[in-house]
């Protein structure tokens, strides 16, 4: 299996690099940045670098995957987009929290990707847990999601090293990003969504949203135990 944790900080490392260092398009004086408001421009110019072309195949999650766009509402898109996504390297787009985008662009980026990739009926008739965790913070039982993670996921992740449990990855994925990767899934990764999450990627009893909230707030102690280790000896912020 590749490894995730490395690839994912690799291709950051990379794109991040790039960005600081390449300057941009020079300006063409037809074309001002902010007039552009075609949808395949500003996703390919933005978005395609860290969410792959057609929104597939990217180190960060597939917004192109149908489940996905089903899952999340345009108010959750749109905030993300616009303000970036706290404990990942998502950006903020919006001027007004500093970066390149309009509100129109954000909207064209919104309506767009709802017209390219949403799909009728993509739970064919299943109900998936929410998008966001019933309560603020995911609350769940932390030992309970240990329990679940060792049934329904170590199989295909393996425990330590490089792999999804461990703090490299988590550092870079916060609560909410584990939460729609886990009920979506990723297909172009081959990670099953919520009704197919057993090794062999086989039909099982689909995970309630209590084994989702659960399996988080287990990852999250990781996380939160990584962090800790990393500040006391005096190298984390
Ligand atoms: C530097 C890389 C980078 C760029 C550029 C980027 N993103 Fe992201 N984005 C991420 C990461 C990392 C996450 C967290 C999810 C993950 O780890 O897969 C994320 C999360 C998101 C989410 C929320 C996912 C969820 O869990 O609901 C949305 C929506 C999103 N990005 C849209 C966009 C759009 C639209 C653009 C272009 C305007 C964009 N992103 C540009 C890296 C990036
Ligand atoms: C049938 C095997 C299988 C099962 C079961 C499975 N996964 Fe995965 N998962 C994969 C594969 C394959 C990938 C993509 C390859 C990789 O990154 O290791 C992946 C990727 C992921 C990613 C995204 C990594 C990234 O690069 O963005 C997360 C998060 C994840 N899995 C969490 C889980 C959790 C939590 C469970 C249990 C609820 C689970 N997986 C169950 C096979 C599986």
């Amino acid at each position: 299996m590749r490894c995730v944790a490395v690839g994912l900080a690799a291709w950051l490392a990379v794109i991040l690099a790039g960005c600081r260092l390449a300057p941009g398009h020079p300006p063409d004086p037809d074309s001002r940045p902010d007039q552009v408001l075609d949808f395949a421009t500003l996703y390919d110019q933005n978005c395609a670098a860290c969410h792959g072309r057609n929104g597939q195949n990217g180190p960060a999650i597939d917004l192109g995957n149908p489940e996905y766009q089903a899952l999340i509402d345009d108010a959750s898109l749109r905030k993300w987009i616009a303000n970036g996504m706290p404990g990942t390297e998502m950006p903020a787009f919006a001027q007004s929290a500093g970066g390149m985008l309009t509100d129109a662009q954000v909207d064209v980026l919104v309506a767009g990707m709802r017209k390219a990739w949403r799909a009728q009926d993509a739970f064919a008739g299943a109900a998936p847990p929410a998008y966001a965790p019933a309560a603020a913070g995911n609350a769940g039982d932390a030992q309970r999601g240990q329990q679940t993670y060792q049934v329904r996921c170590a199989g295909c992740h393996k425990a330590g090293g490089e792999d999804i449990a461990s703090s490299t990855y988590l550092s870079l994925v916060g609560g909410q990003a584990l939460r729609s990767i886990i009920i979506a899934g990723r297909p172009d990764i081959g990670q099953p969504d919520w009704q197919h999450d057993a090794p062999g990627g086989k039909a099982v009893t689909p995970l309630s949203a209590q084994d989702v909230d659960d399996i988080v707030t287990y990852l999250g102690t990781l996380r939160s135990a990584a962090t800790t280790t990393v500040s006391a000896q005096g190298g984390g912020k």
